[in-house]
């Protein structure tokens, strides 16, 4: 029964190719697609079988056809289990791991004068202090007039103010005091706010000075507002910003919009208040001009003196972040040179 014999073959051929592919291994993703050739392509070992299966007489086609087929099904889980397995579980049809973790993109980082503003944005929100901001380019009422300057006061000089030619009502703001004036002519109070901006001055470019800098300026308008009421707000601010073991000093001093007139020391960061270069060996590094706003300031904006008072500050935020990180020079802010930006990316 020579076909018998055949058959009985066959059936062991297909015992054995199961045996052999149950036990494949594999250790990289190639020998799984050489698995593939080898026994589920066309010309595989499982195709041939295929070939062979049209001299299986009649009656036991049935039997080995099944065989075959099964061997077929067992064959191709198998190596495509390999291939999960290798390739990861996620690997979805795209033959994309979505498990892996994604290259990573590089940021920007945020300018270390943003990182400072919005630090300081956040305090003043903290304590209830809303945003706002005014236009760059100003005119003399409101950086000047409306602030209470008297006509023939030195900052109104030409060498200080970026005037237009044509129309010296055009310039550019020297603080952000103006933009009080535009909250105030629009507002009745109580009002609260900060307003954080750019400011221009005609001034020679140095370690120490520069002609566009930042400014954030604060002011509190209601009925009984005091001067107590400053000193607790930026006693708060300094230590939220400096640390908790900050102290504050007021020294008397004049602005020609705020009366009585303050400039704020915080005692020096670096040294604790011992005394170091920073602060120039006095323990204090002075940070920003304050006061009680001039009743002129309120009325030249309709609001009532009698009723209203108030309190205003303003500060550099060059300054305060040269004070936080130990800049020594002002010009680097505006140079754009990464070296210098990328130290900033963890404060981000
Ligand atoms: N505007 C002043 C400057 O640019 C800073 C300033 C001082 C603002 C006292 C104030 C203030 O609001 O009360 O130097």
């Amino acid at each position: 029964m020579p076909l018998n014999i055949n058959m009985n073959q066959m059936l062991d051929k297909i015992r054995e190719l199961k045996e052999e592919i149950e036990k494949a291994s594999v250790s990289a993703k190639e020998e799984v697609e050489e698995l593939r050739i080898k026994y589920i392509s066309k010309k595989g070992l499982v195709g041939q079988l295929f070939n062979e299966f049209k001299d299986v007489p009649a009656e036991l086609k049935k039997e080995v056809g099944q065989a075959i087929n099964d061997l077929k099904e067992f064959a191709v889980n198998r190596i495509n289990e390999l291939k999960d397995n290798f390739e990861g579980a996620d690997q979805g049809e795209l033959g994309i791991d979505l498990t892996m973790p994604a290259e990573p993109i590089r940021l920007g980082s945020r300018h270390p004068l943003s990182i400072v503003k919005n630090e300081m944005i956040d305090i003043f929100t903290r304590l209830g202090f809303t945003i706002a901001e005014g236009p760059e380019i100003e005119d003399d009422w409101h950086v000047f007039s409306a602030l209470n300057f008297p006509p023939e006061h030195p900052a109104r000089d030409m060498q200080d103010t970026f005037f237009i030619e044509k129309n010296p009502d055009v310039l550019l703001r020297t603080h952000t005091s103006s933009v009080q004036i535009r909250v105030m002519e629009k507002t009745q109070p109580p009002i609260r706010a900060i307003f954080p901006g750019r400011v221009f001055r005609n001034e020679a470019i140095s370690a120490r000075s520069h002609c566009i800098f930042h400014q954030i300026e604060g002011l509190y308008v209601d009925e009984n507002v005091s001067f107590a009421d400053l000193k607790q707000t930026l006693l708060y601010f300094a230590r939220e910003l400096f640390g908790e073991k900050s102290q504050i000093r007021l020294r008397p001093s004049y602005f020609p919009f705020t009366e009585p007139s303050a400039e704020m020391d915080v005692s020096c960061s670096i040294c604790g208040g011992e005394g170091c270069n920073v602060c120039k060996y006095t323990g204090w590094l002075e940070i920003l001009g304050c006061g009680m706003v001039d009743p002129n300031v309120l009325e030249a904006c309709n609001i009532d003196s009698k009723k209203y008072t108030g309190f205003a500050f303003g500060m550099g935020i060059e300054r305060i972040t040269m004070l936080k990180y130990g800049i020594k020079d002002i010009r680097h802010f505006f140079e754009n040179d990464v070296r210098f930006l990328k130290q900033f990316e963890s404060a981000n």
